[in-house]
């Protein structure tokens, strides 16, 4: 865990790369970041980030080696075959049939770093147009915030390895052979145009059909991902495609690009919206009002008899003045009774107490009511609501009186049904009640099991990111790790060369050499010297010279070996008797010299051993 102040000590550099150099690094990711930093430290023995701070300030240069640490170029021709082949079978014809073999085609390269990306663009709409129409019609955009990166993009010039992934033909078709590296071609060159572009800071690149992404977003944090994601969006023309990188899939994408391919990452814009206000003009309906018509008598009259209403209307004397249709039906009322004392009338106390009523109607002057009177008509039980209502002269003095029986039966039938619905209904209300707080806390339940996915979800997203990153890391160590290996096996040819020089040398020399080391062990046994002793190099290799059972009296050498080994002498000679390997007295001449190497004191000595001629022994 990073100490508060060692993470100030880091924002500080990330401060003054913005002053100095005027790039934000702010909107990359903190972890990422800091292990960039750390590992360009570890390359020049720095431990601590206010040492490293101190050293950029005074080191100029360290700023472009930083930088190449931090902005990680990996990249390869057709990275990710399964995406290119997608592209050259789907997404480029689509794009040249939907421009109807005419109008020009803009692609952009975003985050190109040393140009692979572009040039492999560049090929296969040259493959598909050929070369004429790829340099009037295609413009490949190619941007990247790193300078160095583009520079070597920009000179076009790859190695062997680096065109491995290039197939055979497409290499002889679009490449031309410089000292032993590949150079892109002219045609393909003139179609790409390079340009440094801060994807967090400058403005998109506009119109633009196809667009490449890849491999680029994921340095950023999330806010910062978004917001590139928008102006991508905006950049990309409305049947534009994007085709981005591995860990560029993130969900909070989708306002902006829909899947067309998601194994291959081939995305599609969402449409842009296209409001459109709607006015609904509304004419008001008039109908004419019916002339009311007159009123004489006659209708009054039958409006009176036919009214759904039983009514009796009675004289101030009491007596009963008039009755309508469904009075007379439903209390038994015949014409003769008209004139008659109400009091007479079985009405007037059947099926209610009527007779009170007017009475009480009259001296109080107001209608009086009598509620939910039970009555059996054609043998069905119904129900009254009867009103005894006094009517009185504009002077005041009683006119009359009125008498009307409203059948509330139905009515009555209907409130009961409504008391017993109301009744269900609050039952219902409540069940309904007790399965809303049910749905309610299931649905937090669900809302925090989404959240908890959704944090999941960004773990996991953000744990893919960070693979990716490592993944992008590791392929760059492997790459410095390759070009070391080439290098070392370079030497290890040189050497093999050199040692091959030696043998043939000693192997040459017709005298029988002798190398040891300072301990005096066998490190080289010519030929000659196996042809004199009858003793094979492999038999001696590394064994102790002084212990050699050969025909050489061996011991003899210690001292001259031990002077020269001392540095008494500069060569040491003597002659002494020996037995060939053929058994035969020799006279047998030893020349000892150092063996020098780098340091001051000799690393072995050199014996050189040469059979004397018989004539020459005195
Ligand atoms: C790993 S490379 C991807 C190269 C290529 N797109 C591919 O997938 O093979 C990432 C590139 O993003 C570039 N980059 C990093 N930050 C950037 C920024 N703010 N604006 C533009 N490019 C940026 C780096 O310089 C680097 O060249």
């Amino acid at each position: 865990m990073t100490s508060p102040t060692e993470t100030e000590r880091f924002e500080q550099i990330l401060r003054y790369l913005e002053q100095t150099r005027g790039f934000d690094f702010t909107a990359y990711k903190r972890t990422t970041l800091m292990r960039r930093v750390m590992k360009r430290m570890q390359m020049i023995n720095i431990a601590e980030f206010d040492e490293y701070l101190d050293y950029l300030q005074v080191h100029q240069e360290e700023f472009a080696a930083l930088f190449n640490t931090i902005l990680i170029n990996v990249t390869s021709f057709f990275r990710d075959p399964d995406v290119w082949s997608c592209l050259r079978d789907e997404i480029i014809p689509t794009l040249l049939e939907s421009k109807k073999d005419e109008g020009p085609v803009r692609v952009w390269s975003a985050g190109c770093a040393s140009g692979q990306e572009p040039y492999s663009l560049a090929i296969l709409f040259a493959e598909a147009l050929g070369a004429d129409a790829l340099r009037d019609r295609v413009k490949i955009y190619a941007t990247d915030a790193d300078d160095e990166a583009l520079a070597q993009a920009r000179a076009a010039t790859y190695s062997q390895r680096q065109v491995a992934d290039v197939p055979e033909a497409l290499v002889k078709r679009c490449f031309d052979s410089v000292n032993g590296n590949f150079v892109v071609n002219r045609d393909l060159r003139r179609a790409v145009i390079f340009g440094r572009h801060d994807l967090l800071q400058d403005a998109p690149i506009s119109k633009v059909d196809l667009l490449l992404c890849r491999n680029t977003l994921m340095y950023f944090n999330s806010e910062a991902q978004a917001r590139i994601v928008q102006r991508l969006y905006f950049s990309l023309n409305p049947s534009g495609y994007a085709i981005l990188g591995r860990a560029e899939m993130l969900f909070t994408h989708a306002t902006a690009f829909t899947p067309v391919d998601l194994k291959r990452r081939v995305f599609r814009t969402v449409p842009k919206a296209n409001a459109r206000d709607r006015l609904l003009m509304m004419t008001p309906a008039n109908r004419d009002g019916g002339q009311a018509a007159s009123q004489d008598a006659r209708l009054r009259e039958l409006a009176f008899e036919h009214d759904s209403i039983a009514q009796l209307l009675l004289g101030a004397d009491g007596t009963l003045s008039a009755v309508n249709g469904l009075a007379r039906h439903k209390f038994h009322i015949t014409a003769r009774d008209v004139g008659r004392p109400f009091q007479d009338l079985e009405v007037s106390y059947r099926p209610a107490e009527i007779r009170g009523a007017l009475d009480r109607a009259v001296q109080q002057r107001t209608e009086v009511r009598l509620s939910d009177v039970p009555w059996t008509v054609s043998g069905l039980l119904r129900h009254f609501d009867a009103a005894v209502c006094p009517v009185f002269e504009d002077t005041g003095t009683l006119l009359g009186i009125r008498i009307s029986f409203h059948d509330i039966t139905e009515m009555r039938a209907l409130q009961i049904e409504l008391q017993h619905s109301k009744q269900e209904l609050e039952t219902a209300y409540e069940e309904l009640q007790s399965t809303n707080e049910e749905l309610e806390t299931t649905n937090e339940e669900l809302q925090s099991t989404v959240e908890e996915l959704e944090t999941t979800n960004e773990e996991l997203q953000s744990a893919n990111e960070e693979l990716e990153t490592m993944n992008e890391e590791l392929q760059s160590t492997n790459e410095e790790l390759q070009a070391m290996n080439d290098e070392l096996r370079g030497r290890g040819t040189e050497v093999n060369r050199a040692n091959a020089f030696l043998e043939s040398i000693f192997t040459s020399m017709s005298s029988a050499v002798v190398v040891l080391d300072r301990e005096l062990r066998v490190k080289v046994w010519n030929d000659r010297a196996a042809d004199l002793w009858g003793v094979r190099a492999d038999e001696v290799h590394k064994v102790h010279f002084l212990g050699l059972d050969i025909g050489l009296p061996v011991a003899d050498l210690r001292q001259p070996i031990r002077e020269v080994l001392n540095g008494q002498h500069e060569r040491a000679t003597v002659t002494l008797p020996a037995t060939s390997r053929r058994g035969r007295a020799i006279e047998c001449k030893v020349s000892v010299t150092p063996l020098r190497g780098t340091e001051r004191d000799p690393v072995g000595v050199l014996l050189f051993m040469e059979e004397i001629p018989a004539e020459n022994v005195s």
